[in-house]
């Protein structure tokens, strides 16, 4: 009694293919990985990074939350990006929100949805340190800058983590990089260039570093 027979089915037709085409793939894949990419981004089922990035099983590490938040809390993100960067020692994070995000909107509005305004919380904060830009733009614009802001927080947020400050001090080339996804385009477009050391060192945006989530987090 098999159920989602179709999912399975799709995986078997995948398997085969790569097979046939690679006999060797899983089994040199299995035996380890080397991603030189950890990508964090959105749960949302649009934004599917080995897709939308080209690439292949083994190729890039992925945590993905909604409105892919880098909270200094969450042992869970921490987690993956100590492993990514001590163990796989990845060369690139990549922070990739999209725009029209729907955890990002839900920070915008002025209701209760549920638990997820505790975990939107950082982004709250962060629209009201932007209040004036977002109160000047019409709705949807005003949602697209939100995501476009809390992409750049968030990859400041792991550039101030120990792993970060202690990979760089050691030496470790490690680059975050801050980028964003159209849904209606399929495009991911840079947000600003990369940060490549500590931000006491340099800001992305050449605003002071002191500029975001004085109250969260
Ligand atoms: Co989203």
């Amino acid at each position: 009694m098999h159920t989602l027979i179709h999912l399975l089915d799709n995986n078997k037709v995948w398997s085969n293919a790569i097979n046939a085409s690679d006999p060797e793939f899983f089994r040199k894949l299995a035996e380890q990985q080397h991603p030189e990419y950890l990508w964090i981004g959105c749960s949302d089922s649009r934004v599917p990074a080995n897709q939308i990035t080209g690439l292949a099983p083994g190729e890039i590490f992925v945590h993905r939350n909604v409105a892919n938040i880098v909270a200094e809390t969450d042992f869970n993100v921490l987690t993956v990006i100590q492993y990514a960067v001590d163990v796989l020692k990845v060369r690139h994070i990549i922070i990739c929100g999209h725009y029209g995000c729907g955890g990002v909107q839900a920070a915008l509005e002025n209701f209760r949805h549920g638990m997820i305004d505790n975990w939107l919380a950082g982004i709250r904060s962060l629209s009201r340190l932007h209040r004036k830009e977002l109160d000047a733009l019409p709705p949807d614009a005003a949602v697209d800058r939100l995501c476009e802001l809390n992409v750049l927080a968030q990859a400041r947020h792991v550039a101030r983590t120990t792993i970060l400050e202690d990979a760089w001090e050691r030496g470790q080339l490690i680059s975050i990089h801050s980028w964003i996804y159209r849904l209606e385009t399929g495009i991911i477009t840079p947000l600003a260039p990369c940060m490549q050391k500590p931000l006491h060192f340099s800001t992305i945006d050449g605003r002071p570093p002191a500029d975001d989530f004085p109250d969260s987090h």
